[in-house]
Protein backbone atom coordinates (compact mmCIF):
# COMPACT_ATOMS: atom_id res chain seq x y z
CA UNK A 1 0.00 0.00 0.00
CA UNK A 2 1.10 3.34 -0.70
CA UNK A 3 2.12 5.90 1.74
CA UNK A 4 0.75 9.02 1.08
CA UNK A 5 1.90 11.33 4.21
CA UNK A 6 3.60 14.31 4.01
CA UNK A 7 4.51 14.51 7.65
CA UNK A 8 4.51 12.24 10.46
CA UNK A 9 3.29 14.90 13.04
CA UNK A 10 0.10 12.34 14.82
CA UNK A 11 -0.50 8.70 15.12
CA UNK A 12 -3.87 10.43 14.69
CA UNK A 13 -3.23 10.81 11.17
CA UNK A 14 -2.58 7.41 10.37
CA UNK A 15 -5.19 4.42 9.03
CA UNK A 16 -4.76 0.81 10.19
CA UNK A 17 -3.20 0.26 6.70
CA UNK A 18 -0.37 3.52 7.06
CA UNK A 19 0.49 1.78 10.62
CA UNK A 20 0.99 -1.80 9.24
CA UNK A 21 2.78 -0.39 5.56
CA UNK A 22 5.09 1.26 8.49
CA UNK A 23 5.54 -1.75 10.32
CA UNK A 24 6.06 -3.95 7.38
CA UNK A 25 8.96 -1.67 6.13
CA UNK A 26 10.61 -1.72 9.22
CA UNK A 27 11.04 -5.50 9.04
CA UNK A 28 13.01 -5.44 6.09
CA UNK A 29 15.23 -2.92 7.65
CA UNK A 30 15.68 -4.32 10.79
CA UNK A 31 18.51 -6.53 9.42
CA UNK A 32 20.75 -3.73 7.92
CA UNK A 33 21.79 -2.65 11.44
CA UNK A 34 23.35 -6.57 12.23
CA UNK A 35 25.23 -6.36 8.84
CA UNK A 36 28.88 -5.44 9.21
CA UNK A 37 28.45 -3.00 6.65
CA UNK A 38 25.35 -1.12 8.42
CA UNK A 39 24.38 1.19 5.44
CA UNK A 40 22.56 1.11 2.41
CA UNK A 41 22.40 3.97 -0.55
CA UNK A 42 18.73 4.58 -0.39
CA UNK A 43 18.91 8.43 1.02
CA UNK A 44 21.86 9.36 -0.53
CA UNK A 45 21.73 13.00 -1.28
CA UNK A 46 19.33 13.95 1.41
CA UNK A 47 19.71 16.34 4.16
CA UNK A 48 18.26 15.98 7.56
CA UNK A 49 18.03 17.87 10.44
CA UNK A 50 17.92 16.90 14.22
CA UNK A 51 16.07 20.22 15.78
CA UNK A 52 15.75 19.05 19.49
CA UNK A 53 14.47 21.79 21.71
CA UNK A 54 14.11 19.35 24.82
CA UNK A 55 16.79 16.35 25.85
CA UNK A 56 16.53 13.16 24.48
CA UNK A 57 18.93 10.11 24.79
CA UNK A 58 17.11 7.31 22.39
CA UNK A 59 14.86 9.59 19.86
CA UNK A 60 17.53 11.53 18.68
CA UNK A 61 20.21 9.26 18.63
CA UNK A 62 17.98 6.63 16.95
CA UNK A 63 16.95 9.10 13.83
CA UNK A 64 20.58 10.15 13.34
CA UNK A 65 21.24 6.66 13.31
CA UNK A 66 18.64 5.36 11.13
CA UNK A 67 19.33 8.61 8.72
CA UNK A 68 23.20 7.76 8.30
CA UNK A 69 22.42 4.03 7.90
CA UNK A 70 20.05 4.91 4.79
CA UNK A 71 22.88 7.07 3.97
CA UNK A 72 21.23 10.64 3.97
CA UNK A 73 22.91 13.52 5.38
CA UNK A 74 21.99 14.72 9.30
CA UNK A 75 22.99 17.59 11.40
CA UNK A 76 22.05 17.89 14.80
CA UNK A 77 20.97 20.71 16.74
CA UNK A 78 20.42 21.37 20.58
CA UNK A 79 18.99 24.79 21.90
CA UNK A 80 21.36 25.07 24.24
CA UNK A 81 24.36 25.44 21.56
CA UNK A 82 21.96 27.55 19.40
CA UNK A 83 20.89 31.01 18.43
CA UNK A 84 17.88 30.61 20.33
CA UNK A 85 19.57 31.54 23.72
CA UNK A 86 20.37 34.80 21.87
CA UNK A 87 16.58 35.77 21.70
CA UNK A 88 15.93 33.51 17.92
CA UNK A 89 12.32 33.19 17.42
CA UNK A 90 11.55 29.43 16.62
CA UNK A 91 9.90 30.23 13.32
CA UNK A 92 12.99 31.93 12.55
CA UNK A 93 15.78 29.46 13.51
CA UNK A 94 13.60 26.80 11.45
CA UNK A 95 13.68 29.31 8.24
CA UNK A 96 16.93 29.88 8.80
CA UNK A 97 17.90 25.75 8.96
CA UNK A 98 15.66 25.23 6.10
CA UNK A 99 17.29 27.75 4.01
CA UNK A 100 20.46 25.05 4.18
CA UNK A 101 17.91 22.95 2.30
CA UNK A 102 16.62 20.67 4.44
CA UNK A 103 14.76 17.40 2.91
CA UNK A 104 13.25 16.49 6.58
CA UNK A 105 13.08 18.08 9.95
CA UNK A 106 12.84 16.11 12.70
CA UNK A 107 11.51 18.02 16.02
CA UNK A 108 11.16 17.81 19.60
CA UNK A 109 9.58 20.71 21.61
CA UNK A 110 7.76 21.08 25.19
CA UNK A 111 4.66 22.94 23.12
CA UNK A 112 2.17 20.67 22.12
CA UNK A 113 1.50 21.67 18.40
CA UNK A 114 5.15 23.18 17.53
CA UNK A 115 5.64 20.01 14.69
CA UNK A 116 2.44 20.89 13.25
CA UNK A 117 3.12 25.22 13.59
CA UNK A 118 6.29 24.84 11.51
CA UNK A 119 4.77 22.31 8.97
CA UNK A 120 2.22 25.41 8.07
CA UNK A 121 5.39 27.27 6.94
CA UNK A 122 8.49 24.97 5.83
CA UNK A 123 9.04 22.48 2.64
CA UNK A 124 10.49 20.07 4.54
CA UNK A 125 8.68 16.75 5.05
CA UNK A 126 8.17 17.25 9.41
CA UNK A 127 8.52 14.18 11.69
CA UNK A 128 7.59 15.41 15.12
CA UNK A 129 9.92 13.51 17.70
CA UNK A 130 7.55 14.48 20.60
CA UNK A 131 5.57 17.47 21.42
CA UNK A 132 5.28 18.17 24.77
CA UNK A 133 2.14 16.41 26.72
CA UNK A 134 0.61 15.89 22.91
CA UNK A 135 2.00 13.08 20.80
CA UNK A 136 5.30 10.85 20.10
CA UNK A 137 4.14 8.81 16.85
CA UNK A 138 7.63 6.77 16.14
CA UNK A 139 7.47 6.14 19.88
CA UNK A 140 4.21 4.41 19.43
CA UNK A 141 5.62 2.35 15.97
CA UNK A 142 8.49 1.44 17.84
CA UNK A 143 6.13 0.11 20.66
CA UNK A 144 3.70 -1.38 18.12
CA UNK A 145 6.80 -3.28 16.16
CA UNK A 146 7.63 -4.79 18.92
CA UNK A 147 4.40 -5.89 20.52
CA UNK A 148 3.80 -7.03 17.05
CA UNK A 149 7.19 -9.46 17.26
CA UNK A 150 6.32 -11.02 20.57
CA UNK A 151 2.45 -11.38 20.21
CA UNK A 152 2.06 -11.63 16.18
CA UNK A 153 -1.25 -9.48 16.25
CA UNK A 154 -2.93 -7.02 17.87
CA UNK A 155 -6.54 -8.03 18.49
CA UNK A 156 -8.01 -8.47 21.15
CA UNK A 157 -4.98 -7.84 23.39
CA UNK A 158 -5.11 -6.69 26.67
CA UNK A 159 -2.09 -3.57 26.87
CA UNK A 160 -1.99 -2.00 30.26
CA UNK A 161 -0.44 1.61 30.25
CA UNK A 162 0.58 2.64 33.55
CA UNK A 163 1.90 6.10 34.67
CA UNK A 164 1.82 9.70 34.46
CA UNK A 165 -1.21 9.30 31.75
CA UNK A 166 -2.42 12.70 31.71
CA UNK A 167 1.10 14.34 30.65
CA UNK A 168 2.50 11.24 28.48
CA UNK A 169 2.74 12.28 24.81
CA UNK A 170 3.78 8.52 24.64
CA UNK A 171 0.65 7.32 26.40
CA UNK A 172 -1.36 9.27 23.79
CA UNK A 173 0.32 8.50 20.90
CA UNK A 174 -0.08 4.81 22.01
CA UNK A 175 -3.64 5.06 23.13
CA UNK A 176 -4.40 6.09 19.57
CA UNK A 177 -2.51 3.62 17.70
CA UNK A 178 -3.55 0.52 19.83
CA UNK A 179 -7.25 1.52 19.36
CA UNK A 180 -6.61 1.62 15.47
CA UNK A 181 -4.73 -1.64 15.50
CA UNK A 182 -8.38 -3.26 17.47
CA UNK A 183 -6.14 -3.83 20.80
CA UNK A 184 -8.00 -3.41 24.12
CA UNK A 185 -6.24 -0.47 26.06
CA UNK A 186 -6.52 0.03 30.01
CA UNK A 187 -4.76 2.93 31.67
CA UNK A 188 -4.04 3.22 35.57
CA UNK A 189 -2.54 5.47 37.50
CA UNK A 190 -3.10 8.15 40.55
CA UNK A 191 -6.34 10.13 39.63
CA UNK A 192 -4.81 13.66 39.51
CA UNK A 193 -2.41 12.19 36.81
CA UNK A 194 -4.99 9.91 35.02
CA UNK A 195 -8.61 11.95 34.42
CA UNK A 196 -11.72 9.81 33.69
CA UNK A 197 -11.97 12.04 31.06
CA UNK A 198 -9.46 9.46 29.34
CA UNK A 199 -12.29 7.17 28.67
CA UNK A 200 -13.28 9.47 25.95
CA UNK A 201 -10.28 8.00 23.76
CA UNK A 202 -11.96 4.75 24.31
CA UNK A 203 -9.91 3.31 27.06
CA UNK A 204 -10.83 1.66 30.40
CA UNK A 205 -9.81 4.04 33.05
CA UNK A 206 -9.19 1.95 36.42
CA UNK A 207 -6.94 3.15 39.73
CA UNK A 208 -6.43 -0.14 41.27
CA UNK A 209 -2.78 -1.48 39.51
CA UNK A 210 -3.27 -5.61 40.72
CA UNK A 211 -7.22 -5.38 39.13
CA UNK A 212 -5.52 -3.66 36.14
CA UNK A 213 -2.80 -6.44 35.49
CA UNK A 214 -5.10 -9.15 35.52
CA UNK A 215 -4.73 -11.14 32.50
CA UNK A 216 -2.90 -8.57 30.73
CA UNK A 217 -0.97 -9.04 27.64
CA UNK A 218 1.68 -6.36 27.74
CA UNK A 219 2.17 -4.47 30.66
CA UNK A 220 3.54 -0.19 29.69
CA UNK A 221 5.23 1.40 32.20
CA UNK A 222 5.35 5.42 32.02
CA UNK A 223 7.70 7.91 34.18
CA UNK A 224 6.32 10.52 35.85
CA UNK A 225 6.74 13.53 33.90
CA UNK A 226 7.56 15.95 36.60
CA UNK A 227 8.87 18.60 33.99
CA UNK A 228 5.64 18.79 33.13
CA UNK A 229 3.50 19.17 36.35
CA UNK A 230 2.81 22.35 37.41
CA UNK A 231 2.63 21.54 41.08
CA UNK A 232 2.99 18.35 42.97
CA UNK A 233 -0.22 16.17 41.73
CA UNK A 234 0.38 13.16 44.46
CA UNK A 235 1.75 13.25 48.51
CA UNK A 236 5.34 11.56 48.15
CA UNK A 237 7.29 9.36 45.46
CA UNK A 238 7.30 6.64 48.30
CA UNK A 239 3.38 6.52 48.27
CA UNK A 240 3.33 6.70 44.38
CA UNK A 241 6.15 3.55 44.29
CA UNK A 242 3.60 1.59 47.00
CA UNK A 243 0.67 1.79 45.01
CA UNK A 244 1.92 1.85 41.44
CA UNK A 245 5.46 0.61 41.18
CA UNK A 246 5.31 -3.03 38.85
CA UNK A 247 6.92 -5.87 41.61
CA UNK A 248 7.76 -9.48 40.58
CA UNK A 249 4.57 -10.10 43.07
CA UNK A 250 2.02 -7.77 41.06
CA UNK A 251 3.44 -8.93 37.58
CA UNK A 252 2.50 -12.54 38.34
CA UNK A 253 -1.23 -11.28 37.89
CA UNK A 254 -0.82 -10.48 34.07
CA UNK A 255 -0.58 -13.57 31.84
CA UNK A 256 2.13 -15.66 32.21
CA UNK A 257 3.54 -14.93 28.74
CA UNK A 258 3.06 -10.98 29.58
CA UNK A 259 5.80 -8.10 28.22
CA UNK A 260 7.03 -5.51 30.10
CA UNK A 261 7.85 -2.26 27.78
CA UNK A 262 9.28 1.55 28.83
CA UNK A 263 9.46 4.12 26.32
CA UNK A 264 13.06 5.01 28.72
CA UNK A 265 14.26 6.97 30.57
CA UNK A 266 13.35 4.61 33.11
CA UNK A 267 13.33 5.55 36.92
CA UNK A 268 14.58 1.55 38.45
CA UNK A 269 12.46 1.48 41.76
CA UNK A 270 9.82 3.91 40.96
CA UNK A 271 7.61 2.93 38.33
CA UNK A 272 9.20 -0.30 37.76
CA UNK A 273 11.86 -2.51 40.31
CA UNK A 274 15.02 -3.43 39.03
CA UNK A 275 14.74 -6.84 38.49
CA UNK A 276 11.80 -6.72 36.02
CA UNK A 277 13.44 -4.15 34.29
CA UNK A 278 16.42 -6.60 33.40
CA UNK A 279 14.35 -9.61 33.64
CA UNK A 280 13.33 -11.94 30.42
CA UNK A 281 10.24 -10.60 30.36
CA UNK A 282 11.13 -7.21 29.98
CA UNK A 283 11.70 -5.89 26.56
CA UNK A 284 12.61 -2.12 26.74
CA UNK A 285 16.16 -2.82 24.97
CA UNK A 286 14.25 -4.56 22.41
CA UNK A 287 12.08 -1.23 21.58
CA UNK A 288 15.28 0.68 21.56
CA UNK A 289 16.61 -1.65 18.99
CA UNK A 290 13.33 -1.95 16.94
CA UNK A 291 13.74 2.03 17.38
CA UNK A 292 16.11 2.21 14.41
CA UNK A 293 14.32 0.40 11.84
CA UNK A 294 10.76 2.09 12.45
CA UNK A 295 12.47 5.45 12.15
CA UNK A 296 14.50 3.98 9.06
CA UNK A 297 10.85 3.11 7.80
CA UNK A 298 9.54 6.16 8.49
CA UNK A 299 12.65 8.71 6.94
CA UNK A 300 12.47 5.91 4.03
CA UNK A 301 8.40 6.52 3.73
CA UNK A 302 8.22 9.86 3.78
CA UNK A 303 11.13 10.78 1.94
CA UNK A 304 10.60 8.29 -1.12
CA UNK A 305 13.64 6.09 -0.99
CA UNK A 306 14.55 3.54 -3.64
CA UNK A 307 13.65 0.20 -2.20
CA UNK A 308 15.52 -1.82 -4.74
CA UNK A 309 18.69 -0.14 -3.54
CA UNK A 310 18.47 -2.16 0.10
CA UNK A 311 20.84 -5.06 -0.73
CA UNK A 312 23.59 -2.73 -2.03
N1 LIG B 1 11.48 7.36 24.63
C1 LIG B 1 12.07 8.56 24.45
O1 LIG B 1 11.47 9.46 23.84
O2 LIG B 1 13.31 8.66 24.99
P1 LIG B 1 14.26 9.94 24.84
O3 LIG B 1 13.62 11.05 25.65
O4 LIG B 1 15.59 9.53 25.37
O5 LIG B 1 14.30 10.31 23.38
Amino acid sequence: MPFKHKHLIRIKDLSASDIYTILDSAESFLEISTREVKKVPILRGKTIINLFFEASTRTRSSFELAAKRLSADISNFTKQSSAVIKGETLKDTVLNLEAMKTDAIVIRHAAAGVPYFISTFCSSHIINAGDGAHEHPTQALLDAFTIRQAKKSFTGLKVVLVGDILHSRVARSNIFLFNTLGAHVVCVGPPPILPIEFKQFGVEVEYNLDRALEGADVVMMLRIQLERQQKNLFPSIREYRNLFSLTPKRFRLAKKNAIIMHPGPINRGVEISADLADSVKSVILKQVENGVAVRMAVLYLLLGGKKSEITD
